[in-house]
């Protein structure tokens, strides 16, 4: 339902009719690129942007391996859990009325009425379409108990075809209320990399155990203890982010004011978090709270772009300015007390108890998520209330409006773009003309949305001639971030189709839109030079910028007609020799990339003759060019 297209003017029919009934130039174009500087490119142009939708947390990005870890999904209906009964053992499983903490008062009855060693009861749970199990690797396993009576416990991990056990460990329990039992089991050098396998939980002695929080880790990025998947965030440092705009979108707002995220209830102890319904319609574990949310940005060394809930929620809730909202102002200046407050402060303090002493870096704070869908037309009251309590406490930060408001003004508007290709050729030239005194712009989201799951190489080339209209004016557009970035594949798994990087429970790929971002994010400079192309056919887009210290012009050509482009170079203060040449090339726009394929566009590294100031280059159809030329 929220699958709509910007609020933006379309001029695109007229355009696109007139870059198919244009014969494209057969004389080389010609390409002037001048030493002039421009305009600075903004250091946080290219960042990250996700939140709980397609299983990009669970099920995804954060490593948990045991899906519905509290059985809270759907409660009490015990979703991916089932009874386990090996040779002549017999259990049954129920709703427990008690649990390990207030935030996790139910659990999981397990009434076992028959085992014995080597004929064990439990329960068994599949993952997120399975679990990725690795030769020769650990994984940690925990799950808090109360029991009648002493038992032993196995925990393994069993193959799905063969029924073999790949890892195992066992657990004493004592008689006892709730405790909290963690395990480790190993895999041998000998199993295959593989997705198809479960966890069991099975006991040796007929009782009634109730259990809660049964989690299954692997290593994960940096060895962080509820951490994150190494894969995806080796994907997402290889796009050179600068920040990472947080926790969401929709998922911030939640579809009603109770369902947003409420990040007092995503930090502390797992057993802490009472999860929530994120609006993508499944239970988050909220295993990735905010702390964590936190620590990915220190992982990957980059800051986190904080937005705040705002008194709006998706199904049209509102808080009224005054009064009403004046707690959920509250409730985001003790956030930002949390990420950024010393160990002095209560929040910052409470932080420092979490495991973090050290606050966070902390420029930009974005109040609310796409305010202009709220029809009650309250956010102009709201964002005054919430901007001058920032303000009045912490004057330094930069305020990101979700919409133009009038009342007050903000640091920077967010514009966000869900496109065609052709809808974002149309729309290249929109910032160059733009009034420069008014708010800066944050894309905090865009995509082009052509190819499911991931984008097609359609798509690529609509984002990345996106990506030479941002860098031409990121004097203006200050940050940027695709959306959504991750999805599980498996059926059922994606809620948004179009997303950037693909994965199961084994393995990830990059999409031809992910990259041409790699590409874009790499070879930046910091100030965008003259350039005017004259001659080219229509669908020629183009940027040019300098890395001032290692005297390096980044020249992106993005050619989206399907016919070869030739042009005559003319660039000024060139250093004559080899240039680095990074293609991306498919023979359509349909062409992709895909879990089982994973491989088919990838970007090739080439050489470049470059005779000095002039010379002749050619860009074929479908293909994105990105050129480092040395200059003198
Ligand atoms: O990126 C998907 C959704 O698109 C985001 O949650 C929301 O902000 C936008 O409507």
């Amino acid at each position: 339902m929220f699958d709509r297209l910007m609020k933006v003017t379309f001029f695109v029919c007229g355009f696109a009719a007139l870059a198919t009934a244009l014969s494209f130039a057969q004389e080389p174009a010609k390409l002037l690129v001048a030493e002039t500087s421009v305009s600075p490119v903004s250091p946080m142009l290219y960042g990250l942007m996700t939140e709980e939708i397609n299983f990009s947390y669970d099920g995804g990005l954060y490593a948990e391996m045991v899906r519905n870890r509290t059985f809270h999904q759907h409660w009490p209906h015990f979703e991916f859990w089932t009874v386990v009964a090996h040779g002549s053992a017999e259990a049954a499983m129920g709703e427990g009325a008690t649990g390990p903490s207030k935030a996790l008062p139910k659990s999981l009855k397990l009434t076992i009425t028959g085992a014995a060693p080597g004929n064990e009861a439990g329960i068994g749970n599949p993952g997120y379409w399975g679990m990725a199990v690795r030769p020769s690797s650990s994984y940690t396993g925990s799950f808090y108990a109360s029991t009648d009576a002493a038992n032993r416990v196995h925990a393994r991990l069993i193959a799905d075809d063969t029924g073999a056990t790949v890892a195992e460990a066992t657990v004493d329990l004592p008689q006892s209320d709730w405790t909290r039992y963690s395990y480790t089991m190993r895999t041998g050098r000998e199993i295959k990399a593989s997705s198809a396998n479960h966890l069991e939980i099975t006991f040796e002695q007929p009782s009634t155990i109730y259990l809660q929080l049964a989690s299954l880790f692997p290593s994960t990025y940096n060895d962080r203890t509820n951490g994150n998947r190494a894969d995806l965030m080796k994907m997402m440092a290889e796009m050179r982010p600068h920040f990472l705009r947080l926790p969401g979108g929709n998922y911030l707002e939640g579809d009603y004011i109770n369902e947003r995220f409420q990040w007092k209830q995503t930090i502390g102890p797992l057993v802490d978090r009472p999860t929530h319904r994120s609006p993508w319609n499944y239970q988050s574990s909220d295993g990735m709270g905010l702390l964590e949310f936190l620590e990915w940005c220190e992982d990957l060394k980059i800051e986190p772009v904080l937005a705040v809930y705002a008194g709006y929620s998706l199904r049209g809730d509102h808080v009224n300015p005054g009064k009403d909202l004046e707690p959920y102002v509250q409730e985001a200046l003790e956030e930002i007390e949390y990420v950024t407050g010393d160990a002095t402060t209560t929040w910052g303090a409470e932080r420092a108890k979490d495991g973090h002493q050290a606050p966070f870096p902390l420029r930009y704070i974005e109040i609310g998520n796409e305010d202009w869908f709220d029809k009650s037309k309250s956010y102009d009251g709201r964002f005054e209330q919430f901007a001058k309590a920032i303000r009045a406490k912490y004057p330094q930060y930069k305020l990101i409006a979700t919409t133009p408001v009038k009342t007050s003004s903000p640091d920077v508007v967010d514009d966000h773009y869900y496109l065609t290709p052709d809808e974002f050729f149309a729309q290249n030239r929109k910032y160059d003309a733009m009034d420069r005194n008014g708010p800066k712009i944050f894309i905090g989201e865009w995509a082009t949305r052509t190819g499911s799951p991931t984008p097609d190489f359609g798509a690529a080339l609509g984002d990345a001639s996106w990506m030479t209209s941002m860098e031409r004016n990121s004097d203006l557009i200050v940050m940027a971030s695709y959306a959504p970035l991750l999805t599980n594949v498996n059926p059922g798994g994606m809620q948004w189709a179009t997303d950037l990087i693909g994965y199961d429970a084994l393995r990830s790929y990059g999409s031809p839109s992910y990259w041409a971002q790699v590409l874009f994010a790499q070879h930046i400079g910091d100030h965008t030079v003259k350039t005017a192309v004259t001659g080219a056919n229509p669908l020629l887009f183009w940027s040019a910028t300098v890395s001032s210290g290692d005297k390096v012009l980044h020249l992106k050509l993005v050619n989206a007609s399907a016919k070869s482009q030739p042009l005559s170079v003319d660039i000024t203060g060139v250093k004559a020799g080899a240039a680095t040449m990074y293609s991306l090339h498919a023979a359509t726009r349909y062409a992709t990339n895909s879990i089982t394929d994973p491989d088919r566009i990838r970007p090739v590294t080439t050489t470049v003759s470059v005779a000095g100031d002039s010379w002749k280059h050619e860009v074929p159809g479908n293909t994105i060019q990105v050129i480092d030329i040395p200059l003198k």
